[in-house]
């Protein structure tokens, strides 16, 4: 038999072929079930023994000389096909990049890293309490007997009781005010102490100046010897720093807390330029007007003995402030409720670079 003239009709096609699809073809017409050197293979069986053995090995020398060429022909059209991707995919590397809109910090946060920053210096640690709080730490220790009517002004958030709650100390409320982490501090840790805590307030109100929930900073200093002197001298210096004000007016007019005595409510000066408010010092005494900012006073002397510490021994002052008002003053923010309604616009405007955070010790 003579292969010859099959191998070279077979070589050309396998040659003509530029690209895979045409190859696959031309593999199938050669070497498929009903291929041509298949066909060929099958006719073997009618030959005598001595031819069968001579045409076998001839046919199967064919048949892998082609596959051999249709692999190197597939390797070839791979190749070719890369070469003309890499010539027409340009990537151009110079393009700028899309703008990556970068989150910020909240103002409630910044605020806090501020204070932390400020109260650090001044050697205060931070303290934590839950959100869910007794009426024990909420009220009782804090110096409001039960029925006292100050305790009516909180507008409470209380929870269902639970039937393990026996007594009305136990029962169970979102926490008013965060002089609650006083209590807990003072009972775990033994003075002098320096602490101040945030948290989360609840209280059962909603309108222009008033949220549901809230943010308080809370700070307690106790020791020996330690008088109204030291709290005023520590809150007019925190207001004027947290301000960035240095000669900013600081005022102490008495006020009233059931867990102080004396109690004072701390306010700051501003006045009025073309109807906007300016903190600080007024060019004109006569036009000097007062904002209210902290609730202050030196520890009731019955909150240092419900902690297990004798008032005899003990004193101490402390002072709780809103966050929010804070802020607000600070960095002009004119609408309480837009803290509360994550509008990332809002956030982009009045929010802080996650990558510069208030820091002393770099200032
Ligand atoms: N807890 C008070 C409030 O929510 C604020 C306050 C007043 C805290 C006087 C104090 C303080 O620590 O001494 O209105």
């Amino acid at each position: 038999m003579d292969t010859s003239a099959l191998k070279k009709e077979l070589v050309d096609l396998v040659r003509a072929a530029n690209d895979m699809t045409t190859l696959e073809g031309v593999r199938v017409t050669a070497l498929g079930k009903k291929g041509r050197i298949t066909d060929l293979m099958k006719t073997l069986g009618a030959l005598s023994p001595d031819e069968r053995k001579l045409v076998g090995a001839e046919l199967n020398v064919l048949k892998d000389e082609i596959s051999d060429l249709i692999e190197k022909q597939a390797l070839e059209l791979k190749k070719q096909e890369l070469d003309a991707r890499l010539a027409n995919e340009e990537l151009d590397v110079t393009l700028s990049v899309r703008p990556n809109r970068k989150g910020s910090i909240h103002p409630i946060s910044q605020t806090m890293d501020e204070l932390v920053s400020i109260f650090a210096e001044m050697g205060f640690s931070v303290a934590e309490g839950p959100d869910i709080e007794d009426d024990f730490h909420n009220f009782t220790a804090l110096n409001f007997p039960i029925g006292h009517p100050a305790r009516e002004m909180h507008d409470t958030f209380y929870l269902p009781m639970d039937e393990r709650e026996t007594g009305e100390s136990q029962k169970k409320l979102l926490r008013t005010h965060t002089s609650t982490v006083q209590i807990r501090h003072m009972m775990k840790n033994k003075p002098p102490i320096r602490m101040i805590c945030f948290g989360r307030c609840y209280r059962s109100d909603w309108d222009m100046t008033h949220t549901p929930v809230f943010h308080q900073m809370e700070a307690l200093y106790i020791d020996k010897n330690v008088t109204m002197g030291h709290l005023k001298g520590c809150l007019s210096d925190f207001v004027k720093s947290f301000f960035g004000i240095d000669d900013l007016p600081v005022r102490f007019r008495p006020s009233f807390f059931p867990f102080t005595e004396p109690g004072a409510e701390v306010d700051i000066g501003y006045w009025k330029e073309n109807g906007e408010l300016r903190l600080g010092k007024a060019p004109k005494p006569e036009n000097q007007k007062w904002l209210e900012i902290l609730g202050s006073g030196m520890v009731h002397p019955n909150v240092i003995s419900s902690c297990g510490l004798d008032p005899k021994e003990y004193q101490g002052f402390a002072f709780g402030m809103g966050l929010e008002r804070a802020t607000m003053l600070k960095y002009g923010i004119p609408d309480l409720r837009s803290f509360f309604e994550s509008d990332t616009r809002w956030l982009s405007h009045y929010g802080f670079d996650p990558l510069n955070r208030p820091n002393r010790a770099t200032r």
